[in-house]
């Protein structure tokens, strides 16, 4: 027996409410890169509080030479817990900068050396489910089997169904199947990490997730999927000759089927996420003149404990020494 441990995940709520609240300035304004540049700011300067000798694993990329919040950079006071930490401070950059629902702030974390380093690799194939269907669905079966055999488990009748898809020119033929075998569909430009979310949680209208999406997405998923239960098979999937060609030199192997336990592999999971324009997943950042208000959801893999937080931020006393300026 243990005496209750240190939840992480409730430190980890203030780096993304600070993103949040930083970045929904931008919802609408069709600027996506000032509004992902506040959401790295406040997230970078409030992990200054987080006791954690943190490395990150999933950043803002090498690729964009970020000067915050990249691959490899250290964060955290440097005291406590050596952990690998993902990061994506506006998931959905797209969805805020047009003002569309399910743009959130996420993170997660989980003991040095146990997360999945995506490296070149930038797309997944994910087949994400409740942990009722966990067991009966294959990423090789057709789509019209799985969904058959999901809404079996489910059940439910396969037109009862819900599958969340990403719109993009990819997944017309996944589309024609979902539609052809009888199941419904909800189309998003973006933002699969909430898609896998309502996928694995009972209470949300989506059943299934399908398709293609991010790798660094992936992984964060899992961080929420070990606490929230449900799994995630997927594979990787270049999308391009040149993502494929970096793969293939550095010897991975584009047959695996990756799971959450060997997309992280350890029950010492935090995750952490914050509506920044509302949506079905989570409520957004409202101003409120002389403040915000904030939803989250926090999560701890080992107990599975899921904490939804309703914060209020009071501008007269944070502005007083905030050095990010909310207002
Ligand atoms: P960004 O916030 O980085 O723009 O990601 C949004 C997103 O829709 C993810 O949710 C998804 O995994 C990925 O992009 C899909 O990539 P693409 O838009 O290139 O198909």
């Amino acid at each position: 027996m243990e005496t209750p441990q240190r939840n992480l995940a409730l430190d980890l709520v203030r780096t993304t409410e600070a993103a949040a609240l930083a970045s929904a300035r931008w919802l609408g304004k069709g600027d996506k890169k000032s509004g992902d540049q506040a959401a790295v700011d406040a997230m970078r300067l409030s992990f200054n509080a987080v006791h954690i000798q943190g490395t990150i694993v999933i950043g803002e990329g090498e690729k964009d030479k970020a000067p915050m919040l990249y691959n490899g950079e250290k964060i955290g006071t440097g005291s406590g817990p050596a952990v690998d930490v993902a990061v994506d401070p506006v998931e959905g950059t797209k969805l805020l900068a047009f003002g569309r629902p399910n743009a959130i702030s996420v993170v997660g974390m989980a003991p040095s050396g146990t997360m999945y380093d995506p490296g070149p690799s930038y797309y997944m194939q994910k087949l994400v489910v409740p942990s009722k269907a966990r067991d009966v669905v294959d990423l090789d079966a057709s789509v019209k089997d799985n969904l058959n055999k999901i809404a079996h488990a489910l059940g439910k009748d396969i037109d009862d169904l819900v599958v969340f898809v990403l719109d993009k020119p990819r997944h017309q033929d996944l589309i024609q199947d979902i539609r052809d075998a009888g199941a419904r569909i909800q189309l998003h430009t973006d933002g699969d990490v909430a898609g896998a979310l309502m996928a694995v949680d009972p209470e949300s209208e989506v059943d299934v997730m399908i398709g293609t999406g991010g790798t660094p997405e992936g992984v964060l998923s899992a961080c929420a999927i070990k606490a929230l239960g449900g799994e995630m098979y997927a594979r990787l999937d270049p999308q391009k000759d040149e993502e494929k060609q970096n793969l293939e030199q550095i010897g991975t192997d584009l047959t695996k089927i990756f799971t959450v336990d060997t997309l992280v592999n350890s029950e010492e999971v935090f995750f952490s996420a914050t509506g920044i324009s509302g949506g079905t997943f989570l409520s957004g950042v409202t101003y409120t003149g002389n403040g915000a208000l904030t939803h989250s959801l926090v999560m701890r893999g080992k107990t599975g404990t899921t904490r939804r937080i309703s914060a209020s931020h009071s501008w007269d006393k944070l502005m007083r020494f905030s050095a990010v300026d909310y207002d």
